[in-house]
């Protein structure tokens, strides 16, 4: 049996066990690190190399409100997508004004934080449906909306008050 689970499974301490530790699968996978509940950061080495900006640390925020940028994280003209308690956020900094709107776009579902921001507009990668993000509406067809969240300012820290 030793031979079999050897040839199955590798060593304990062989390349594939240390890809099932590091994957998350199989009966000797360690267990995941912990992820906090509150806010989902982009990995700290990615916020290192400027891939993914890093919420702001040892700031508490209202009730209700949560950190999620440090304003200098967020350029002017540009948006990104954050998770805030498993909710997906595009926010968007429309010349110095922050924005936040749900990053599922209602036309098929496209990551709105990883599209476009045109003026007011976000633009849907995927094809291209635009929506106003201080208002939340489709300007070629203001029935359809992406619904909005409140955005705070304080100090350097933005924060969005979640439902
Ligand atoms: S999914 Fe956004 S425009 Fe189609």
């Amino acid at each position: 049996m030793g031979l079999l689970r050897s040839l199955l499974l590798g060593r304990p301490d062989g390349l594939r066990a240390g890809q099932r530790r590091r994957f998350g699968g199989g009966a000797t996978a360690a267990a995941p690190p912990p992820v906090s509940p509150v806010v989902a950061a982009p990995a700290p080495a990615e916020a290192a190399l400027g891939l993914k900006p890093e919420p702001p640390r040892g700031v508490t925020p209202p009730d209700g409100f949560e950190v999620v940028l440090h304003k200098d994280a967020l350029k002017p003209g540009k948006v990104t997508e954050i998770i805030v308690g498993g909710t997906a956020i595009a926010v968007a900094n429309a010349d110095g004004a922050f924005h936040a709107c749900t990053n599922v776009c209602p036309h098929a579902g496209g990551p709105l934080g990883e599209g476009f921001l045109d003026g007011d507009c976000v633009e849907c990668p995927w094809h291209g449906w635009r929506y106003n993000v201080k208002t939340g509406e489709r300007p070629e067809n203001p029935e359809i909306k992406v619904d909005r969240y409140e955005v705070h300012i304080e100090g350097d820290t933005i924060k969005i008050l979640l439902p």
